[in-house]
């Protein structure tokens, strides 16, 4: 089975319940790897050569938090190859907005190893900063799986 990787920043889980939520429903097709950006290396996700990754963002005054784009800036530093496919998702508690993603886009412009990225992405609503999610979101976070796995066995 092909290798996915899906990383986060999460600070109160809501982020990383959701990246067990994608990684749960991956797992029959492929190995995915789930982990947070303050522990992981770079260098783990690279040696495992990955078919994909799915980056999740946490909005922070209205743009994309910058320690995750920071990361994925500098992912190029770590790959020989380019990753062929990117995925991302966001969590956020105000109404979505396109611009949230900017941060994210130019980050994934900028690194050096971004192979093909998803237009379409997940944005889960979150209740105030901490979460849980709003209600409602659930059939969006199932939709966007079925979505992934269509667009990652492309
Ligand atoms: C300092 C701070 C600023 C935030 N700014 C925004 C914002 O501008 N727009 C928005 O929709 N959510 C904003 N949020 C809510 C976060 O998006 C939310 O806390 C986060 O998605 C939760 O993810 P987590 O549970 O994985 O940490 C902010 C949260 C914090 C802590």
């Amino acid at each position: 089975m092909k290798n996915v990787w899906v990383i986060n920043n999460s600070k109160y889980g809501n982020s990383e319940k959701l990246s067990n939520d994608i990684a749960a429903g991956l797992k029959d097709k492929f190995n995915v790897k789930v982990g947070g950006i303050k522990t992981i290396n770079p260098e783990e996700i690279a040696g495992d050569n990955p078919e994909a990754l799915i980056i999740g963002g946490r909005i922070i005054a209205m743009n994309t938090d910058r320690k995750m784009t920071k990361f994925v800036k500098g992912l190029g530093t770590y790959f020989e190859e380019q990753i062929p496919k990117i995925a991302t998702f966001y969590t956020h508690s105000a109404s979505w907005k396109e611009r949230f993603s900017k941060g994210m886009k130019k980050a994934l412009e900028k690194s050096t190893c971004i192979g093909d990225f998803c237009q379409d992405i997940l944005e889960v609503t979150i209740q105030g900063q901490k979460g849980p999610a709003a209600e409602g979101q659930e059939e969006k976070i199932q939709n966007y799986i079925k979505l992934l796995l269509e667009y990652l066995e492309e």
